[in-house]
């Protein structure tokens, strides 16, 4: 299939993933989870195949041999052979200087918590936040606070939505913000921040940027470089790649060097674990660390993952980022007008997020405040092998901020307010959301709602 010049994006890729073909109860299966984790395609199923079937071996920083040598050149590269490792191809996809500056971890909440643990925070540093982090992007600073090395503070929103440059910047005069950490992309609404205003301005004040990139790598294109973003976190799980591999960008000067964990600068970070792997030299008395990344990769690692991580991305590039984009935002426009039409007037349904479809990427999450308003997404999943997202998406403190700690326990089911999330991917069709538009409508309407 021509992947480049296909007009129909979804029509030229969904035979690449074998999980679309299957049926039950003679229905297709209609995935719009893809916020949590995506489909696997044929190359990158091939290529975790091809580790454990051919070379399941340690790579060659460790062991010499044939086997080792195999999984090294896919990881990191062999221009003898003219292959391109995976951390080249990751530091390609996000136009970083290096492939030292690539960093593999389990997932994004892995890569947090790599710079949480690793950052030599003063006592009074702040760290900042939005008001709608994921639990994977709280919890770690939240620690830390209780723990009185840093102290966290929030931008609220503009609205619902927008990010307020103006309140960033007066958290920011106030002097003692060493980092901000940031949903570059919300889970919940989609909307991505500005983030090269934001980098900008930080800088200005002497504080680094972490942008959160669970939600924005995988959608759009992201050039760490043209944003000058310090550390950047994502998951290949959620970009067509394989599970427990993630990715911290950090740039060079801020992951040491020297063989000690704090030469290098007060921004350095030093790896939270040590062990196999991330030294040159050990007595009974010391150690010495190799430089990075090996200094941050301990132990003996997800090789299969990391080999089909240089699949994933290559699979992406291939397709195009701006193409991805453009494809969800167009479902995303279809299904929100087709949702608005249909309830919107009604008072108990309403979009979380901006109103435009085109500021929410490939997320669309709803509100339903009806009497028993649960079990929608079971029974999507029941009648039509609909998959969608309930519940509170690891973002419980934003819920909470906004409908009050008890939310979730109405006095009346009457009272009931339920939040579902429809996600896309490239391979997702303007059939699949017509599809959910009419298991909606029926359910909607055996409830009573209609
Ligand atoms: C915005 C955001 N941050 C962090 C995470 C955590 O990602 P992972 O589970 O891959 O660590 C997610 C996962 O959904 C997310 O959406």
């Amino acid at each position: 299939m021509d992947l480049v010049n296909s007009k129909d994006l979804a029509g030229s890729c969904r035979d690449h993933f074998p999980s679309l073909a299957r049926q039950r109860n003679g229905r297709p299966a209609v995935y719009l989870d893809n916020a949590c984790t995506t489909l696997v395609p044929q190359p990158v199923i091939a290529a975790i195949n091809e580790y454990y079937t051919d070379y399941p071996s340690c790579g060659g920083r460790r062991s010499h041999h044939w086997f080792a040598q195999e999984v090294t050149d896919r990881i990191e590269g062999n221009t003898e052979k003219g292959i391109k490792g995976s951390r080249r191809l990751i530091a390609e996809f996000i136009n970083a200087d290096s492939e030292r500056e690539i960093l593999f971890t389990v997932n994004t909440t892995h890569a947090i918590n790599t710079v949480a643990l690793g950052f030599k925070f003063k006592p009074g540093d702040v760290v900042l936040l939005t008001d709608r982090e994921h639990n994977s992007n709280l919890l770690p600073w939240l620690r830390l606070q209780k723990q009185g090395r840093i102290r966290v503070d929030t931008v609220p929103a503009k609205g619902m939505d927008a990010f307020d440059l103006t309140a960033f910047e007066g958290k920011l005069k106030q002097g003692r913000v060493r980092l901000a950490s940031l949903a570059y992309s919300s889970n919940v609404t989609g909307a991505t921040l500005p983030a090269r205003e934001i980098i900008t301005l930080a800088h200005r004040y002497g504080a680094r940027v972490l942008l959160d990139g669970a939600q924005t790598v995988p959608h759009q294109a992201v050039d760490v470089r043209t944003l000058d973003v310090d550390f950047l976190a994502f998951s290949l799980h959620k970009m067509c790649g394989p599970r427990g591999v993630g990715v911290l960008y950090g740039k060079k000067e801020l992951l040491g060097r020297g063989s000690a964990e704090w030469e290098g600068g007060e921004d350095v970070i030093e790896p939270a674990i040590l062990g196999g792997g991330t030294v040159s030299d050990t007595t009974y008395g010391s150690y010495s660390l190799l430089e990075a990344p090996e200094r941050f990769e301990a132990g003996i690692p997800n090789y299969a993952g990391q080999i089909a991580s240089g699949v994933a991305v290559q699979y992406l590039r291939q397709i195009g980022m701006d193409r991805i984009a453009a494809h969800e935002e167009r479902l995303n426009a279809f299904l929100s007008r087709a949702l608005l039409n249909r309830y919107g007037d009604a008072g108990w349904f309403r979009i979380l997020g901006p109103p435009e479809a085109v500021r929410r990427g490939g997320i669309l999450t709803f509100e339903v405040r009806r009497p028993n308003a649960v079990g929608i997404a079971k029974e999507l999943n029941a009648r039509g092998n609909i998959m969608i997202r309930d519940g509170v998406f690891c973002v419980h403190s934003y819920f909470n901020g906004q409908f009050g700690p008890d939310w979730t326990h109405p006095r009346s089911h009457r009272d009931h307010r339920m939040i579902y999330r429809v996600s896309f991917y490239l391979y997702n069709t303007i059939e699949e959301c017509e599809r959910l538009l009419e298991t909606l409508d029926e359910i909607f309407r055996e409830r009573s709602y209609l």
